[in-house]
């Protein structure tokens, strides 16, 4: 068997990343040390990964000179840096009855729960559950989790054929039950469960980087046979994991005593039967006698705090008191505890935990809410020293947060003095909103609208009203008149940059619709009516719309139209597809893109441009590292993915465009400056990369990806810049090859949301934004 947790490669050769911006995590337990002395806290700091691991986490100014020369930076201005969460118990088969009305725990198991989970005998249903799962944790920041499958063994496959893909620490287990619910639900015998326990142990438990959780669901629902060989198992099988429910409810607890009367306890009847011990993480734990907490504390058990679901169901009030008490201190941390739970953010989960923490007058400060919901948790499951914490060794699963995420938040942490201030904050305000990004194993695994991460000082409010912010709204440029006045795109709205193309005549422009859904839409200028024809949903070859989100590049090559996006926020693979206008089939179905070697290419960001009969696609891999890669527009067949040489970074998308027989890729370095570099066919080769300066030889500064094209003359690149008062404005500076760039000037008075894309087309060049 592998070593459950060895390193993880990450497939290829050994790559270092690094991300910069203010790192938090915990070096002890703060419910035993002091909040204080806990807090491990690094204003601009650098986190460096390698192969899925944690190398050094620092100062960003000591730690900058150490890193191997092209080791990509991303920079999370403004942000916060934190040990991925840890969902300490959740089952992923009640993801959709989360938030069932009505019942207390044994009602609403057998009305809302059993019935649901009789459902996951369809593998079909348990896979798309587990995605949906899983994208969920995700942009919750959470990377590790204790998770309850159903009975059946194919909803066990389903969640870690899911798990591993996303390469994620997860324990998880199929539930063990043979008595006291609907039949078909149950396990056949106890030695049925016991075998099918095991045949998925065999299968799953260190592969990649899955763990087994042996589940039996709680005592009520187990007979003495079933706990037995749950125990046997656990025995047979170290390293893996176990985990049950305890004394949630109070009528539960009388059953239990009912049903095992020879026991002590509820604790001593999963002691008796093997089940106490390190590794162990028992849910709940509202309803437990002095000498409960004692065992759960000797043996080294863990315990997970339900508060939401303790709230939600009117189980109880988690006894924050008895399990810190230094007498009996038990390993503590959260679950979310979906469906009876109402959130599968750890932040809401704090949150709650907070407010049921003040009922038993055990305040909590934010280092020891964000305690429980990283560390806490991971050494809770025996995984402490692996996952929970930033200190180097540890496996690289970490999430971004930032505290101006909402306007509240952003005025709420503007007056933060202290990191602990900060994290309280972040904890009474925050939810998936917050999170701005989270990596798995060193790589990217989430990023929450990939485009608006430029907003600069997080102490600016943001003025504009939801529909200014995202209205599309355009304007034109003339070298004789200058810039004009900005208007409104009719009916289109866009929360991300759209795509704009001239192509056969017209004027494109791709977008995504959300006053309707994340999908394509397109709109189409036409120079001979001077009007925007709109408000039209993009269809596939089969007339389905095209889920769609992030910002989309979008460009002409040879005979078609073509674009490149992300389907959704979790999805890092790139899709295409292209139109052509004399055809009859109007757009092709929107298909991965799949490099020569078969691979499929996960990218953050790219940008598409027709150079040498080539169409060219520039990407952002998910570790910021600048790739390329081509397509024959004839044999539709993409040449295999590249490095662009020299390990150039890019904490934003490139952006690319042919101008004079060369092609120019603009990016920017993780410090909002812009550079370019440039490829020429006839020799193969990259030039280096360079700041773009102009002719005073002052660095471009930006505050979102640009936009390029080639305009008459020259190539033109507009960017977009933040004023002190917080309003956003373009800017443009062009490059003529004789001169270099020229100084940077406004783009008109038009106002603007990060979002924007140039083309010429007929005459001026047209420029579309976010207003
Ligand atoms: N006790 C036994 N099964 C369950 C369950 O699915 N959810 C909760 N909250 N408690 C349980
Ligand atoms: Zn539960």
């Amino acid at each position: 068997m592998n070593d459950p947790t060895a390193p993880v490669g990450t497939g290829g050769c050994p790559t270092v990343t690094a991300v910069r911006g203010s790192l938090v995590w915990f070096g002890s337990d703060p419910f035993h040390t002091s909040s204080e002395q806990a807090l491990e806290y690094v204003e601009d700091g650098l986190l460096v990964c390698q192969d899925g691991k944690i190398t050094d986490a620092g100062p960003y100014d000591r730690l900058i000179g150490r890193l191997p020369t092209g080791t990509t930076v991303v920079h999370y201005r403004d942000k916060v840096i934190l040990p991925g969460f840890v969902d300490l118990h959740v089952h992923y088969a009640q993801t959709r009855i989360i938030g069932a009305y009505g019942d207390q725990l044994l009602k609403w198991l057998n009305k809302h729960v059993y019935p649901e989970e009789v459902r996951f005998a369809d593998p079909g249903y348990a896979r798309r559950t587990a995605e949906l799962f899983c994208d969920q944790i995700l942009r919750n920041g959470t990377t590790t989790a204790m998770v309850n499958c159903a009975t059946y063994p194919a909803s066990v496959d389903a969640l870690f054929e899911e798990t591993t893909r996303r390469g994620m620490r997860v324990a998880a287990g199929k539930v063990l039950m043979d008595r006291n619910a609907r039949s078909d639900l149950l396990d056949a015998s106890p030695l049925q469960g016991y075998e099918e326990s095991e045949a998925l142990i065999r299968k799953w438990h260190g592969v990649g980087r899955s763990l087994y959780a042996i589940t039996p669901r709680f005592a009520l629902a187990c007979t003495g046979e079933m706990l037995r060989l749950a125990g046997k198992l656990w025995d047979e099988h170290p390293g893996t994991l176990l985990q049950a429910h305890l004394a949630e409810n109070a009528e539960e607890v009388e059953e239990v005593r009912s049903l095992f009367p020879e026991r002590e306890d509820y604790v001593d009847v999963y002691e008796h039967f093997g089940l106490l011990g390190r590794g162990a993480v028992f849910a709940h734990a509202v309803h437990l006698g002095k000498r409960e907490w004692g065992r759960l504390s000797a043996t080294g058990s863990g315990v997970a705090h339900c508060p939401t679901s303790n709230l939600f169901l009117g189980s109880g009030l988690f006894p924050m008191r008895s399990a810190t008490d230094r007498r009996h201190p038990v390993r503590t941390g959260l679950g979310t505890d979906v469906g009876a739970g109402t959130s599968l953010s750890l932040v809401q989960t704090a949150n709650e935990a907070y407010k049921v923490g003040q009922l038993g007058v055990t305040p909590m400060d934010g280092t020891k809410l964000f305690y429980l919901a990283t560390l806490g948790g991971a050494s809770a499951m025996g995984l402490d020293g692996v996952v929970g914490s930033l200190a180097p060794g540890n496996e690289a699963d970490f999430v971004v947060l930032d505290p101006s995420a909402t306007q509240l938040l952003a005025t709420r942490t503007a007056t933060s003095e202290t990191v602990d201030d900060l994290l309280f904050a972040l904890a009474q305000l925050g939810d998936d909103r917050a999170v701005a990004a989270t990596y798995v194993s060193g790589r990217l695994a989430h990023e929450r609208n990939p485009c608006l991460d430029a907003k600069p000082d997080r102490k600016r409010q943001r003025r504009w009203t939801k529909s200014r912010d995202m209205g599309l709204r355009w304007l034109t440029y003339e070298e004789s008149a200058g810039w004009s006045k900005d208007l409104e795109v009719p009916n289109a709205w866009s929360p991300y940059a759209p795509g704009v193309e001239a192509y056969k005549g017209r004027l494109y422009c791709l977008h995504q619709n959300t006053f309707h859904d994340e999908s394509l839409w397109w709109d189409v200028y036409d120079k001979d009516t001077g009007a925007w024809r709109g408000d039209r949903a993009l269809h596939d070859a089969l007339g389905d719309p095209v889920p769609s989100h992030g910002p989309l590049a979008v460009s002409h090559a040879n005979d078609y139209l073509y674009y490149v996006h992300h389907r959704t926020s979790s999805d890092t693979r790139l899709w295409w597809a292209r139109y052509n206008i004399e055809g009859e089939t109007g757009w092709s179905p929107d298909r991965v893109v799949k490099a020569a070697d078969g691979r499929e290419v996960r990218a953050s960001g790219a940008s598409l441009t027709v150079y040498d009969g080539l169409l060219y696609c520039v990407l952002r891999s998910a570790e910021g590292r600048l790739r390329w890669l081509t397509q024959d527009t004839g044999s539709k067949e993409w040449s295999t993915e590249r490095d662009v040489p020299g390990g150039f970074t890019s904490s934003r998308p490139p952006v690319v465009e042919r101008f004079k027989d060369q092609l120019y890729c603009v990016h920017d370095r993780g410090d909002d400056q812009l550079h370019w570099l440039t490829y020429d066919s006839a020799s193969g080769n990259w030039s280096e990369s360079r700041r773009i300066e102009d002719v005073d030889g002052n660095p471009v500064r930006t505050s979102y990806t640009p936009a390029i094209t080639r305009y008459n003359d020259y190539l033109y690149c507009v960017f977009h810049q933040e004023d002190a008062s917080g309003w956003g404005r373009l800017w443009w500076t062009r490059y003529d090859k004789g001169k270099g760039w020229s100084r940077p000037v406004r783009a008109g008075d038009a106002i603007s949301s990060p979002g924007f894309d140039v083309s010429a087309y007929h005459g001026p060049l047209f420029c579309v934004h976010r207003g």
